[in-house]
């Protein structure tokens, strides 16, 4: 059983999915591990830190490998030099992107989605959305303090008091819930809202206040699977009468209302952004897929009417070090699943519905019911 860890061919990528800890582990269930040359150096982690932990290095680590773990999607290149058959595990980002799902079945992959992993507690060990958007939500406040010209505590001084920042979390998923935990620990008077009602309660155990249209409808909005609906033209109109209301009082706006499979619901009108006091901050963590905020451009910190507007790209990858420690874990927990112990080689449990709800190819077709073209599903 030989495990490949991929070196992430996009700039823009400084993680890596595994770590000398989940490389000793990995040896201990019995594979044999081989890493690309500087896979991990982004995250901090030279080679010669595999190697001691067992690994060995190769620039062709992926040609003969029975799995590769990978941060993101192969591309067309990559996948040429995978052999048939071979498991690929990383985060997908599969909607919209048919062609390169398309590409993975007809390169004869087994592709594994680890951001299709079922919210059961038994997978919580695995769930990188969890994982991931922890850390952007800490660090989306990190990122709009040092953007903010003022200071987050109160402080009283001889020179006088500075007040306290107020801070208001739109989304109160896993990212949003450590946006407001980040922002109560420096000192920031924190608001949030949600369309999910059991939220209420989580919020107010952090110390901020819970603000939302608080109708039918939001009673009904989450799905079982844990996740926001899209709302009604009806309660958008009302959820953005409230939010004019508030925003304009606030120095930092933090948004990270998500749909899965959708855009992103938009939060935050431009009118809202010119109502806010110059010098204020939004950071929007929903930039990726079409923001919450008005103005918000992917990669970029805009400035909308002396407002600065933060869109920084896979926000997670900002702390590249322990973003990767998580991730490698969530990995690890994951083959562990797929590894039969005893005989110490690959028996995947294609019944299992942790299994069936991540397996994107298989056999040289897209397998999953999400994304497999309809007359194949
Ligand atoms: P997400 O990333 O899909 O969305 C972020 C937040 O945006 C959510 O709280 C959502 O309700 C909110 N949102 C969506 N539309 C909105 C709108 N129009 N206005 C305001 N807010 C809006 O969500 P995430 O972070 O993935 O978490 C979803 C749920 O799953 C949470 O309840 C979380 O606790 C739960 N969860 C369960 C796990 C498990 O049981 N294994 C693991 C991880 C999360």
């Amino acid at each position: 059983m030989r495990i490949a860890v991929a070196r992430e061919s996009d700039p823009a990528e400084d993680r890596v999915a595994a770590t000398p800890d989940t490389v000793k582990k990995l040896k201990s269930l019995g594979a044999e591990l081989v890493i690309e040359p500087g896979a991990g150096v982004k995250s901090g982690i030279p080679d010669a830190e595999f190697t001691a932990a067992g690994a060995s290095i190769a620039g062709d680590a992926v040609n003969n490998a029975d799995v590769v773990l990978k941060v993101r999607r192969p591309n067309a290149i990559e996948l040429a030099s995978y052999k048939k058959g071979a498991i690929v595990i990383a985060i997908m980002d599969p909607y919209g992107n048919d062609t390169a799902l398309k590409a993975m079945a007809d390169a004869g992959v087994t592709a594994f989605a680890m951001e299709l992993m079922p919210r059961i507690t038994r997978a919580q060990s695995m769930d990188v959305l969890s994982s991931q958007a922890n850390l952007a939500g800490y660090r989306a406040v990190i990122d709009a303090s040092s953007e903010y010209g003022r200071a987050l505590p109160m402080m009283m001084t001889a020179a006088g008091t500075v007040p306290a920042a107020k801070v208001f979390v739109m989304g109160v998923g896993v990212a949003g819930l450590q946006a407001i935990a980040t922002a109560r620990r420096l000192g920031a008077v924190v608001t949030a809202t949600d369309v999910r009602p059991a939220v209420k309660e989580q919020v107010q155990s952090l110390g901020a206040k819970f603000i939302a249209v608080e109708d039918e409808e939001f009673k009904q909005a989450e799905t079982a699977g844990g996740y926001a609906k899209e709302m009604s033209k009806e309660y958008q109109a009302k959820q953005a009468a409230l939010v004019a209301d508030h925003i304009k009082k606030q120095d930092i706006v933090i948004t990270t209302a998500l749909i899965p499979g959708r855009p992103a619901p938009r939060l935050v009108s431009r009118d809202m952004v010119a109502s806010m006091r110059p010098g204020s901050v939004i950071v929007d963590l929903a930039v990726e897929r079409g923001g919450n905020v008005e103005g918000a451009r992917p990669g970029e910190v805009a400035a909308v009417d002396g407002v600065k507007i933060v869109g920084h790209l896979n926000v997670a990858g900002r702390l590249a070090a322990t973003a990767s420690a998580l991730y490698a874990k969530n990995l690890l927990t994951f083959l562990d699943l797929m590894i039969d112990k005893s005989a110490k080689s690959l028996a995947v449990p294609w019944d299992d519905e942790i299994v069936k709800a991540t397996v994107l190819t298989r056999d040289g077709a897209v397998v999953h019911p999400n994304f497999a073209p309809k007359s194949a599903a």
